[in-house]
């Protein structure tokens, strides 16, 4: 698992395990993955390239750090993809993002596409791929492939939790995109839900069950 990051911050994890209660309640558990995807974000740009600009201050003139290149894409897959981006726009609020849609087969557990829109320039452009949820891997394989296909050459996967089963599938078709996340679970159960996790992060975040 050498491509697995896992962001062990203690405000992360904290707000995490309230994530995880059974109990939270639909508008405490959006507002806390808006929080966890800002920490998130602000680790998964921990090494994006730096130049100096020339600035003034009140006091003198300095060569001051500043972000360079191209700007950032986020692709959420839907749709509990959407739950990261608020938090990753409010610190990084000029990335562009796309979305693609696939749903799991119930019965094979299959990635099936249904929705692909994404900026042309990706090949130009770091790409973060997000989901909250790496469990079997199919959704994450298959998105990445998609964009591959679409020009995107350098992505980085990002999800809140993960399983190990998930992490070898990804590692195994995409062993040069890293992932991040902020826990690596136990194990699947038979229906492809991560245990222990969190249920369905879909449902979750927008009151669906
Ligand atoms: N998707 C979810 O929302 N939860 C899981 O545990 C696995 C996949």
């Amino acid at each position: 698992m050498d491509n697995l990051t896992i962001v062990e911050h203690p405000l992360i994890q904290h707000k995490l395990t309230l994530m995880r209660r059974a109990d939270t309640a639909t508008a405490d558990f959006r507002r806390l993955l808006r929080e966890i995807s800002m920490l998130l974000a602000y680790e998964i740009s921990r090494d994006l390239p730096l130049t100096t600009q020339r600035i003034h201050t009140p006091l003198m003139v300095m060569d001051a750090p500043t972000l360079t290149g191209k700007k950032l894409c986020f692709v959420s897959i839907l749709r509990a993809g959407n739950g990261l981006l608020d938090g990753m726009l409010d610190l990084l609020p000029s990335a562009r993002v796309g979305h693609i849609g696939l749903y799991r087969d119930p019965k094979t557990l299959v990635a099936v596409e249904y929705y692909y829109k994404v900026p042309s320039d990706l090949a130009e452009r770091l790409t973060i791929v997000v989901d909250p949820m790496l469990a079997t891997g199919n959704s994450a394989i298959a998105g990445v492939e998609r964009l591959r296909q679409g020009g995107a050459r350098q992505m980085k996967y990002l999800c809140l939790l993960a399983a190990p089963e998930g992490v070898r599938a990804f590692s195994t078709a995409h062993p040069d995109v890293p992932i991040v996340t902020a826990a690596l679970d136990e194990r699947l159960n038979d229906h492809g839900y991560i245990l222990p996790g969190l249920g369905d992060a879909g449902d979750r975040l927008y009151g669906t069950k």
